[in-house]
């Protein structure tokens, strides 16, 4: 089959034409989307499922800013289930299973669960299910040893409300008795939940955070297709996970299809399940037929992508946005445009082209809350980065799930290294962000469907590549 072969563009190949604009003030842009059929999200930026990027850390400062990250799949079951915990644990408004202890456990104890789940307090509940006391970093702090038990160390004296209070009684409760933990208890006091002054003021101060329908953060979690899959997806959605991603590399894959439409037998509407990588109308059709709520489109544009070189497939990725926006736009099935974005740019670029959110890997595996330290190089902050799919990454693995390595990362498809240090996440956030409205307003936009109806591209040639970038200065 060689027929008349196709062109691919991609970002840099392409500007957007600017056009009449009533768009004065960037503050009435809505950046609102879908990133699958039934999630909402503020902004349009998901974080990669990759070991390097995405961790209960970086979902919450994702969900925080109003996107979302998706919890990669590179580790055992039971401790991707406690990252999604982690995040939906963060900041809730209501939390429905607040951590307890029992009376006679030693600080010891209580130390290494408050550091493991990342919280600042524990309830102390006797056996018949009854509050006894509670037990917050103010207690602990001028505990030395790890010898004492919970009743020894607890506040005693606990403030507490029903379980039917409303948010503003409970902000007045805390208020009123200046106190930061509100446990609910239930008609024979029980607690049934607890309510934090931190996560009701965030709630108030910050409308842009993306959260579920019971007000806690969003989190995605990463699933593949091999054995454990199922398991893996009915533990994360028990839970709390929002969507659950099937990604392997080449997802118009059969087994994939098979995953999807196992999923969708399972779990009905009740999760929606985004599938991908994809990069042409055909792997969408078959996908949505299947039943996804959502696509991810992207082989080979990754920063730390080496697909193309090793295999020679992929599809550039304007062409491969444009091309399953085109298939997926009847059926109204939301579009990931996942990599290669370098700049807000290409960002604005990948949205324009009709996808409705962007997945990020390296610009975000170099901010405070991917996993991992920063490293110091010559006087300069870096941080790692590994495609998925280098012999570091597939070593790693293999070391997890003790398969001592499939021969896969004998031929890795991915690079790894470092990259920039970059400071908080909702700092590289809200600067994509600001370069999104400013695009948006060259073209008029006051939404994101409007942004794609009104964008037309123009090709540069390598002149107007380098005349774009500044030139000529020192
Ligand atoms: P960026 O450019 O944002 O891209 O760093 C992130 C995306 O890259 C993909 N990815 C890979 N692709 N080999 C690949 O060909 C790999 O090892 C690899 N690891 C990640 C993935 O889609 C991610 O979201």
């Amino acid at each position: 089959m060689f027929g008349m072969v196709r062109e691919g563009i991609t970002f840099d190949d392409v500007l957007l034409i600017p056009r009449r604009s009533r768009v004065f003030s960037r503050k009435i842009i809505d950046t609102k989307t879908k990133l699958s059929k039934n999630i909402s999200l503020n902004i349009p930026i998901v974080s990669a499922n990759m070991d390097t990027v995405t961790d209960a850390r970086m979902a919450r400062a994702m969900a925080e800013a109003g996107g979302i990250g998706i919890i990669h799949r590179f580790l055992s079951i039971e401790d991707q289930v406690a990252q999604v915990r982690k995040v939906k644990r963060a900041e809730n408004v209501l939390i429905e299973d607040p951590l307890s202890v029992s009376p006679e456990d030693s600080l010891r104890d209580i130390r290494s669960i408050i550091k493991r789940e990342d919280v600042s307090s524990v309830l102390v509940i006797g056996t018949s299910g009854k509050l006894e006391g509670i037990i917050t970093a103010r207690d602990l702090l001028f505990e030395d040893g790890d010898e004492k038990l919970a009743h020894e160390v607890m506040t005693k004296k606990v403030i507490t409300a029903s379980h039917k209070i409303s948010l503003q009684n409970a902000r007045a409760i805390l208020h009123k008795y200046k106190i930061e933990k509100l446990p609910l208890v239930d008609k024979v006091g029980r607690v049934v939940g607890l309510m934090t002054l931190r996560d009701i003021v965030k709630h108030m101060n910050n409308p842009l955070t993306a959260k579920d329908t019971k007000g806690r953060l969003l989190a995605g979690a990463a699933v593949g297709v091999k054995e454990d899959m199922l398991e893996r997806a009915k533990k994360l959605v028990s839970a709390g996970a929002d969507v659950i991603v099937v990604d392997v590399a080449h997802g118009h894959n059969v087994r994939v299809l098979e995953a999807v439409r196992l999923l969708r037998k399972i779990f009905g509407k009740k999760i929606d399940i985004i599938a991908g990588n994809i990069a042409t109308k055909e792997a969408a059709i078959d996908l949505i037929r299947a039943g996804v709520d959502g696509l991810k489109v992207g082989i080979g544009p990754g920063a730390a992508c080496t697909t193309r070189i090793v295999t020679g497939v992929g599809i550039p990725q304007l062409t491969a946005i444009q091309d399953v926006v085109t298939a997926t736009r009847k059926f109204k099935i939301p579009v990931i445009a996942d990599g290669g974005v370098k700049n807000s740019g290409n960002f604005s670029k990948a949205l324009a082209a009709g996808a409705s959110s962007v997945m990020i890997g390296s610009l975000l595996a170099g901010c405070t809350e991917s996993p991992g330290a920063y490293i110091m190089d010559r006087g300069v902050a870096y941080k790692y980065y590994r495609g998925m799919a280098s012999y570091e990454a597939g070593d790693e693995k293999a070391r997890i799930d003790g398969s001592g390595g499939d021969g896969f990362m004998r031929v890795p498809e991915g690079a790894s290294g470092k990259v920039p240090f970059r400071g908080e996440t909702a700092m590289v956030l809200r600067d994509l962000v600001a370069g999104l409205r400013s695009s948006m307003s060259y073209l008029g936009a006051c939404n994101l469907s409007e942004f794609h109806k009104n964008a037309e591209f123009i090709r540069v040639t390598a002149a107007g590549v380098y005349e774009s970038k500044p030139h000529g200065i020192e």
